[in-house]
């Protein structure tokens, strides 16, 4: 069956989950210096010829990494979907109705915080959540809510509408990475009972934060994910081995993955 955009063989169930690669930090090395370069938008062309499925891009509120020229030029320039991440504020509401990006993901934001620390509490503003998809719906912008896995979460997500909803990895790449593996084992089991809670509801299913070469595996052999979005790991990854050969290596591993955990997924 075609995914959302269209495509055979990817996504929910598929061979390999789409990968949405996130450039905003090559807009975090250009703006360090304050010059043009390197151009997130170059970034995004060179994704998408090492196999990317679409670009994703995060206008934060104090213009951190990309700016709202950026996010014109991506959709002028890229063939594949812009998926645009935003706070739920009427500015954002207004910039993505302008641009019309493919897909627009609903993420919390606090100034201080250096990334997107958790989930989005569509459970506790349920009424502010389900305007802004339905506003953004209406202009044909698929909408995607970055959420905890967490039931009340999902359950929310319902509620409100929402077509999509990407589960926060981020917890469970922490585990990862400080090498704790019950822990790692407990939260891999939430994404994949939320994955399946969303599926079950009818909701397209995402995932990303913190993914990286040690983390990818077990997330991306969970079969309800049709998209996983990765950034800083594969811009870090591109110091040593460029952008393409980093972007191959991810999804290669995506890929072995499903082959490995078999249309079941590994451990299920
Ligand atoms: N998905 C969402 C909703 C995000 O906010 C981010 C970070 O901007 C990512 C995915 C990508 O996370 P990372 O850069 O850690 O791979």
């Amino acid at each position: 069956m075609p995914d959302s955009a269209g495509r055979e063989g990817i996504g929910a169930f598929g061979r390999r989950a789409r990968l949405g690669v996130n450039i905003d930090h090559v807009a975090t090395l250009r703006n360090a210096r304050g010059v043009a370069y390197p151009d997130p938008v170059r970034a995004a062309l060179l994704a998408i010829a090492a196999g990317a499925d679409g670009i994703t891009a995060h206008l934060r509120e104090d213009r951190r990494h990309i700016r709202d020229g950026d996010i014109t030029r991506l959709m002028a320039a890229i063939d594949r979907p812009l998926n645009f991440e935003m706070a739920v504020t009427d500015e954002m509401i207004a910039i993505a109705i302008a641009n019309r990006p493919h897909a627009a993901c609903l993420v919390p934001e606090r100034r201080e915080e250096v990334t997107t620390e958790g989930g989005l509490d569509v459970a506790g503003q349920a009424n502010r959540v389900r305007d802004a998809v339905a506003r953004l719906g209406d202009a044909g912008i698929r909408v995607s809510l970055f959420i905890d896995p967490e039931p009340v979460q999902v359950e929310a997500a319902t509620r409100v509408g929402a077509p999509v909803v990407e589960l926060h990895t981020g917890a469970y790449c922490e585990m990862v990475e400080v090498g704790d593996e019950a822990g790692a084992a407990r939260e891999l089991a939430r994404l994949a009972a939320s994955a399946k809670e969303s599926h079950t509801a009818g909701i397209e299913v995402h995932a990303g934060h913190g993914i990286t070469f040690a983390s990818v595996g077990p997330v991306a052999a969970i079969p309800e994910f049709a998209e996983l979005n990765i950034g800083h790991f594969l811009v870090g990854e591109a110091v040593f081995q460029g952008l393409g050969g980093a972007i191959a290596e991810m999804l290669c591993q995506m890929e072995l993955a499903r082959l490995a955990g078999g249309v079941g997924g590994a451990g299920r």
